[in-house]
């Protein structure tokens, strides 16, 4: 790849969103968004075309947003529309997931209603691991099966409710309600906690603030149509807004 300030080397792994090269320096991953959907731990597939485009415009707009306001992150930078630069890490097998309005599984799970909005932002663990499909875990599991130690979890609630705030205060000039999202982490070499993966329309749910629209993958999940229109519209906001 002449001109370009990396090679890309072997494919890494092979994820449901994305696929991850190795690149001549060890501490750093090339990261290609792929066009497929999955949903209910892989039982649902699409191939959209475009869709590893936009969540590649959409992550790098809000990973470039939350490296300004400081938060440790993989991302080192977008390369072109399907690809960017991360920062080699170790993931940390939890998904964390930061709830401010209720949906989705919490009210399948304990028969919550609906749409209530939480008096602050409601924070869980579930064990990333496909075949058991990702069950929800406390952070004594964490501990007691070594996933994760004490420092770690800390870090981890604090650069996720920082997360949180920022992204609510990103999204809602925009007309956009951040209703809930999934972060997961890792340590680089040196051992520090970086925040990983990506922010996406497929990790978040995203609500239009007067038409009350999804404007995220749960487009995918019920079937609503005009997945990729919802996406669009999270980069067309995004990207024109005052920086
Ligand atoms: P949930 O309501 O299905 O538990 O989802 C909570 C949030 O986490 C929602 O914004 C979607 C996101 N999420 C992922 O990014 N990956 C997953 O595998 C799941 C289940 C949810
Ligand atoms: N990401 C999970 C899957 O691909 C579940 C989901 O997002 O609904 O199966």
């Amino acid at each position: 790849m002449s001109g370009e300030k990396f090679t890309r080397r072997e494919m890494m792994y092979e994820g449901k969103a994305k696929r991850l090269y190795a690149t001549d320096d060890p501490e750093v991953v090339l990261v290609e968004y792929k066009d497929s959907f999955t949903a209910f731990n892989g039982e649902k597939r699409a191939e959209m075309s475009g869709k590893g485009r936009l969540n590649n415009l959409i992550s790098s707009e809000i990973f470039e947003y939350l490296a300004r306001n400081s938060v440790p992150l993989h991302f080192i930078e977008r390369v072109d529309e399907l690809r960017q630069l991360a920062v080699r890490v170790k993931i940390v097998p939890l998904e964390v997931v930061v709830r401010n309005i209720t949906t989705g599984s919490i009210v399948k799970r304990l028969g919550v209603e609906e749409g209530m909005k939480l008096d602050r932002p409601l924070l869980e663990f579930y064990y990333k691991d496909d075949a058991l499909g990702d069950p929800i875990v406390t952070e004594d599991h964490a501990l007691l099966f070594g996933w994760a130690h004490e420092e770690d979890l800390l870090r981890i609630k604090e650069i996720t409710l920082r997360v949180n705030d920022l992204l609510k205060k990103l999204f809602a000039p925009l007309g956009i309600v951040l209703v809930d999202f999934k972060l997961e982490f890792g340590h680089d070499s040196k051992g520090s906690l970086l925040l990983a993966d990506e922010i996406s329309p497929d990790t978040c749910r995203f609500w239009d603030s007067s038409t009350g629209d999804r404007l995220d993958k749960d487009r995918f999940r019920k079937d609503l149509g005009d997945v990729l229109g919802a996406y669009e519209e999270i980069y067309k906001r995004l990207s024109a807004r005052d920086k």
